[in-house]
């Protein structure tokens, strides 16, 4: 496929996304007005929308059409969005900037970018449980969909990798490659995971196949963290929209200070094309699912 023909699908791509989030914000009135305005604030603030796009693609890889999808494509975003609002507070990496916009708790102070993020978790599983207000939906599936995503969200996934990633910046001796891939494993390839897994197993793909996108999702997540790592450092924060220095300002280890630039960007690339040869092994295709994973390489936001 074509650099520009990529370039012009993925707008296309955002755009339905987009469209399909806005059909499950939550309205802004009520004496909660304040928390909505702020979950929807951040959600709605751009953001390359990867993880339902990842979702939505894996879904149509194994031949799933219909629209049981899409409340877990808008689930995924909110869980993804919450962990971004919180990761930015001033407890945490303390960021002031985020999808081009000041953060949530920089608008809305410190309490709601709190709750923001609380509501925004919460909300993804009244969304994505929507789902099951169909009739014809199978529920066995949207049941395992649940499952995964919630787990792949929690202390065995992105939370826990948050934690370890916390931790790590009092750690005075170098991390050992088992700890940061703990983290990178954790606090960004898990929702990635969740993302690819929720789409495979609503399609209705075997529990082998499922198992075979988990490990295809991990190596997307791990090279993704060590691009943005790399783009923390040598990335321009007008493009990225989020400060560049975080890492540094925070005393993170990253891949980056662990293994040099050279040596993150060769690994980025070994393990995206890991991901598509892994692809190769399911039954059915999706180019632009593999020509996506490609682009990944080499982003610069
Ligand atoms: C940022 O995720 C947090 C990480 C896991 C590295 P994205 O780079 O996908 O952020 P958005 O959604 O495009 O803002
Ligand atoms: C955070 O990693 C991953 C999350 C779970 C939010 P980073 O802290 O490096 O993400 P950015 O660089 O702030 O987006
Ligand atoms: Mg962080
Ligand atoms: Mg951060
Ligand atoms: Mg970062």
């Amino acid at each position: 496929m074509e650099d520009n023909r990529v370039k012009e699908m993925l707008r296309e791509k955002v755009e339905q996304i987009e469209a399909v989030l806005k059909i499950y914000l939550p309205a802004e009135e009520g004496y909660q007005k304040k928390v909505i305005e702020a979950m929807n604030y951040s959600l709605m603030a751009g953001g390359k929308r990867l993880r339902p796009m990842l979702m939505q693609e894996t879904y149509k890889l194994f031949g799933g059409s219909g629209q049981v999808i899409r409340p877990f494509m808008a689930a995924i975003e909110m869980i993804h969005t919450y962990s971004l609002v919180h990761d930015d507070l001033p407890a945490m990496d303390d960021d002031e900037y985020r999808r081009g916009r000041k953060t949530t708790h920089v608008v809305y102070g410190e309490a709601f970018g709190i709750l923001a993020g609380d509501g925004l978790l919460n909300y993804a599983f009244e969304t994505a449980l929507t789902a099951l207000e169909d009739p014809d939906v199978d529920a066995a599936r949207v049941g395992k969909a649940l499952s995964v995503l919630a787990r792949k969200a929690g202390i065995y996934g992105m939370i826990g990798g948050q934690t370890a990633d916390i931790e790590a910046e009092d750690q005075a001796t170098p991390l050992t490659g088992k700890q940061l891939l703990f983290i990178h494993e954790k606090k960004t390839a898990a929702l990635i995971q969740a993302a690819m897994m929720v789409g495979a197993i609503l399609a209705g793909a075997s529990e082998e196949a499922v198992s075979k996108i988990e490990k295809c999702a991990y190596n997307i997540g791990i090279a993704f963290q060590i691009q943005d790592d790399i783009l923390d450092v040598i990335g321009d924060s007008k493009e990225l929209g989020k400060p560049v220095g975080s890492d540094e300002k925070n005393h993170k280890q990253t891949f980056v200070t662990l293994n040099g630039l050279e040596q993150s960007r060769k690994e980025v690339a070994l393990l995206s094309e890991e991901a598509v040869a892994i692809l190769t092994e399911v039954e059915g295709e999706n180019t632009f699912l593999t020509q996506l994973i490609l682009t990944l390489i080499d982003r610069r936001k």
